[in-house]
Formats: structure tokens, C-alpha cells, sequence
């Protein structure tokens, strides 16, 4: 059953990162870039991380000179033939991944299995390019791979159950945490996750609170790692308005996701975040943080930030993107939230938070605060989820 050599196609980020988790495993590894620097890079990187490795005494020097001599770095897509799954993490565009999985059906054995990374493309739609469309799955890691713990599993709708069955055990082998989604937009996390950054910008914008301020709420009442605006300015906006504005047009322009215009500008600016030194902070100079502590209004910001996002992940299990323990699992350990947020939305009480979407709704008459009917049923059958 083992898949033994594994083909990366994209030494970039994503590719190093999975190279180096695969070899990590015992697999052998090859990744392949028509880029000749992204294979330099990509080997420095590999070897960094792990010299990192040895000096924190996580791995010894001889394990982490094994996993470099699995790993082998090539130009040639040929090289691949050996391969028992093909893992693609180029550049995300549908019409350049479905050229290359067309390209690679030809070279490699029928039995092998085609895998995309892809953030935000449909696995169906990559799938399609394929003769053999039934052995495409997505496998979502994210970045940095080696670190992050969750892998989201995708099948597409061609997907044979055993080859979902496979992979949901070779990816658990690889020491990661796997969660199965549907074939929908934003998968998982990428979907659940976009009100932490949409409310976030809309409390802003409607200057309600300042982003120290908001930034404090979450952190502090909330408990979460990063508040919005510097996760926001770590991820990048480059990235993050990509993909806010991906899953909006995906979604058919579902209000919930609409991109919001101050993104939009730092984005057309060149400020992606931290990277670029500016972004909604500035990380050129130090700056003195203006934080209203108003208890009220602390209060205010997480509570609206936090029953957005248990609405869309109440949402998501009502569409059944998930199950209610991958949808918990996967905010846990795809961006480290301090709880589930199904298993939150029962300590705060389902009336509650169907009366905190209410009162959303009633102040604003938006689509974008319509309570998920899911919750709405569970409030009535005084359910919770757990
Ligand atoms: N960066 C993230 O946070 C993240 C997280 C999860 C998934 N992803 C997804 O992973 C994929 C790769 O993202 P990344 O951040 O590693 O990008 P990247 O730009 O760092 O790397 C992409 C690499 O693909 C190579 N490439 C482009 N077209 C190619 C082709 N036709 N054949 C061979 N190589 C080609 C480029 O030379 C580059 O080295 C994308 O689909 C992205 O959506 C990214």
C-alpha cells in the first residue's frame, strides 16, 4: 500500500515544504521546476530548515542528511515516471495546472496518483484535464508545510473511494493531521476563516474601532494567537486579497465574502504587510499603539468577529463542506484558533448566538448577516452540537 517515491512538481514555498515533509517520512522524493533558480532555492531552503533542525536538537545530523539524499531536484517533468503520487504545487492558475496534469498523465504509470495543493482551484475542474480523472484528489497543505499540522483531503467528484481512503492514511503517516472536505471553494479553512479578516475590515471601516484596537479584542478576549489586521499584514495582502477575492467570485458573489476596499487598496499600493516593511502597521519605525480599552466596546468587536465565524462554520457543516469535528479540527490546526468554533458556539449558547445574528441583521438588513439555518434549527430543537 505504501506510496514509496513521491513527484513534486513546483519548488516553490509549497513544493520545498512538501519535499521536505515526504523525505521526513522516508519517501523518496523528487521535485521538478522549469524555473532553474526555484530548484537552487528550493535546495537551499530544504537545507536550512533542517540544519535549523539539528541545531535545535529536534533531529540528529545523520537523519537530516538521509532525508536530503532522498530528496532529488530536476528539471525534466520526464523525471517523474517512477512516481507513485504526484503532488502539483505550481502556480495557481486552472489553465496552466490542467496543461501540466494532462502533461503528466502521459508520463507517469497508470497506477500513480495525481495530487494539486491548490488554495482555491477546483480539484473537479483539474481533474477533468485527466484520463484517468478517478485517481485526482487535492491535498492541501499549508505554509509552511513542514510546520503547519493540518492537511486538508479533497476529493474530486471523479475521485475513486479508495484512492481518498489512501491518501487520508499516507498523509496521517506523514505525521499530519488530515481533515476531509468537499469540492467547494476555500475548502475548509480558507472558507471559515474569512470573516476573521471581512468583519474585522468592516468594524475598521465603519470606524467603530481602530485595528489596534480590534487587534487587542481578539487577541485578548478571544484568545486567538494574532488579531486580524497583523495576521492579515503577516500572511500578505497580496496573498490574502487573492484568495478573499477568489472564494467572493467563486461563491456566485456571495455578500458574506465580499472583498473589502481597504484590503483592496494596501493591495494595489504595494503594501503587502510585514514583507514589504507596510501594511496596515508600520514595521519601518516603531509606533506607539493607540488601543481603546473600553470594556464595552472590546466586548462588542469579538463578540461580532466571533459569531460571524461560528455562523460560517455552522454554515459549512449545514452544507456539509465537513464533518463537525474536521470543521473543528481544521480551525485548530489550519490557523491555530484557541477552540472549535462549533464546540464554542455550544459554551456561548445556540440562542445566543442565533440572537447575536439577529441583532446583526436587524441593524443592518444585509444579506451578509443572515443567520446559517443550521443554527437557527438547533436554537429551536435547544440542540447544540456536541
Ligand atoms: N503559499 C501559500 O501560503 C500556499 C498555501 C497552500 C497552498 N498553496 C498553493 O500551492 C501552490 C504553490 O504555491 P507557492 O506559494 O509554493 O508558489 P511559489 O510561487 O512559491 O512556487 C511556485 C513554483 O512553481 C513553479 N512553476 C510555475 N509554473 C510551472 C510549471 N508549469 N511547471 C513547473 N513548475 C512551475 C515556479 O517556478 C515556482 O517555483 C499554489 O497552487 C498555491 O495556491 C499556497
Amino acid at each position: 500500500m505504501k506510496l514509496k517515491t513521491i513527484g513534486i512538481v513546483g519548488a516553490g514555498a509549497m513544493g520545498s515544504g512538501i519535499a521536505q515533509v515526504a523525505a521526513q517520512a522516508g519517501c523518496k522524493v523528487i521535485i521538478t521546476d522549469n524555473f532553474a533558480e526555484s530548484l537552487l532555492n528550493s535546495q537551499k531552503l530544504i537545507r536550512s530548515n533542517l540544519q535549523k533542525l539539528v541545531e535545535k536538537g529536534k533531529i540528529e545530523a545523520p537523519f537530516a542528511e538521509e532525508i536530503i539524499n532522498n530528496i532529488s531536484w530536476t528539471d525534466s517533468l520526464a523525471d517523474l515516471a517512477t512516481s507513485d503520487l504526484v503532488i502539483e504545487a505550481i502556480i495557481e492558475e486552472i489553465s496552466i495546472k490542467k496543461k501540466l496534469f494532462a502533461e503528466i498523465e502521459l508520463i507517469v504509470s497508470s497506477n500513480c496518483i495525481l495530487a494539486s495543493n491548490t488554495s482555491s482551484l477546483s480539484i473537479t475542474a483539474i481533474a477533468s484535464a485527466c484520463k484517468l480523472s478517478e485517481r485526482v484528489i487535492g491535498i492541501h497543505f499549508f505554509n509552511p508545510a513542514p510546520i503547519m499540522d493540518l492537511v486538508e483531503i479533497i476529493p474530486a467528484i471523479q475521485t475513486q473511494q479508495n484512492i481518498t481512503d489512501l491518501i487520508l492514511q499516507v498523509i496521517t503517516s506523514w505525521k499530519k493531521t488530515v481533515v476531509l472536505a468537499k469540492d467547494t471553494p476555500g475548502f475548509i479553512v480558507n472558507r471559515i476563516a474569512r470573516p476573521y479578516y471581512s468583519e474585522a475590515l468592516r468594524i475598521m471601516e465603519e470606524g467603530i474601532a481602530n485595528i489596534e484596537t480590534i487587534d487587542y479584542a481578539m487577541t485578548q478576549l478571544g484568545g486567538f494567537k494574532m488579531g486580524p489586521f497583523a495576521l492579515m499584514d503577516f500572511i500578505g495582502h497580496d496573498v490574502n486579497f487573492r484568495v478573499t477575492e477568489s472564494v467572493f467570485q467563486s461563491f456566485y458573489f456571495e455578500p458574506r465574502y465580499k472583498p473589502s476596499f481597504a484590503q483592496k487598496r494596501l493591495f494595489e499600493a504595494g503594501w503587502f504587510g510585514k514583507k514589504t516593511g507596510k501594511g496596515f502597521y508600520d514595521y519601518t519605525q516603531p509606533s506607539e499603539l493607540q488601543i481603546d480599552t473600553d470594556i464595552s466596546k472590546i466586548k462588542y468587536i469579538y463578540e461580532r468577529i466571533l459569531i460571524m465565524l461560528i455562523n460560517e462554520a455552522v454554515d459549512a457543516l449545514h452544507w456539509q463542506i465537513s464533518s463537525k469535528n474536521d470543521i473543528d479540527l481544521a480551525m485548530q490546526k489550519g490557523v491555530n484558533y484557541p477552540k472549535g468554533l462549533l464546540k464554542w458556539a455550544d459554551e456561548l449558547g445556540i440562542a445566543h448566538c442565533v440572537s447575536l445574528m439577529d441583532g446583526l441583521y436587524e441593524e443592518y438588513h444585509e444579506d451578509r448577516y443572515r443567520c446559517s439555518p443550521l443554527l437557527r434549527k438547533k436554537a429551536l430543537l435547544c440542540e447544540t452540537f456536541y
